[in-house]
């Protein structure tokens, strides 16, 4: 099992839902996050140089997947969430040591919505 752990731009999350759904990827958590991405913005001042790191609003998108389903989800999320410009996003991926389904007690791929 995996986390696919997406942050994208807020504009995007509708699409990015639609496209998991289509995807049958359903069991997911978002979250409004603000972050940084590899940019450097650089102000000049009297003193010097200083560099200044402005965070922007994104979305958070947490997926815990069977691995058959990593490589769907990536796909998903690139092919609904990019633009072309800089700030579209990143995704990590993360192993997962265990899942319980809380309602059954089924536990790991049993517990990871879809499992295929
Ligand atoms: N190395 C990182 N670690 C943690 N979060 C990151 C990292 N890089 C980017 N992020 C998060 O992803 C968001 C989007 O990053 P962004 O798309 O700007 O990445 P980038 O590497 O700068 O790519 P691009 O050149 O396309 O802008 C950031 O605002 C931040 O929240
Ligand atoms: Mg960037």
């Amino acid at each position: 099992m995996k986390l696919v752990k997406a942050i994208v731009r807020p504009s995007r999350l509708p699409d990015v839902l639609r496209a998991l759904y289509a995807a049958d990827i359903t069991g997911l958590t978002v979250s409004r996050v603000r972050g940084h991405g590899g940019e450097v913005e650089v102000v000049e001042t009297y003193r010097g140089t200083t560099v200044k790191m402005e965070m922007h609003d994104k979305v958070m998108i947490d997926i815990g997947v069977s691995d058959t389903f990593v490589d769907i989800a990536v796909d998903a999320i690139c092919g609904s969430a990019a633009t072309g410009n800089v700030g579209d996003g990143k995704i990590f991926v993360l192993p997962v040591e265990r899942v319980v389904r809380v309602r059954t007690g089924e536990e790991d791929v049993a517990a990871v919505t879809p499992v295929r």
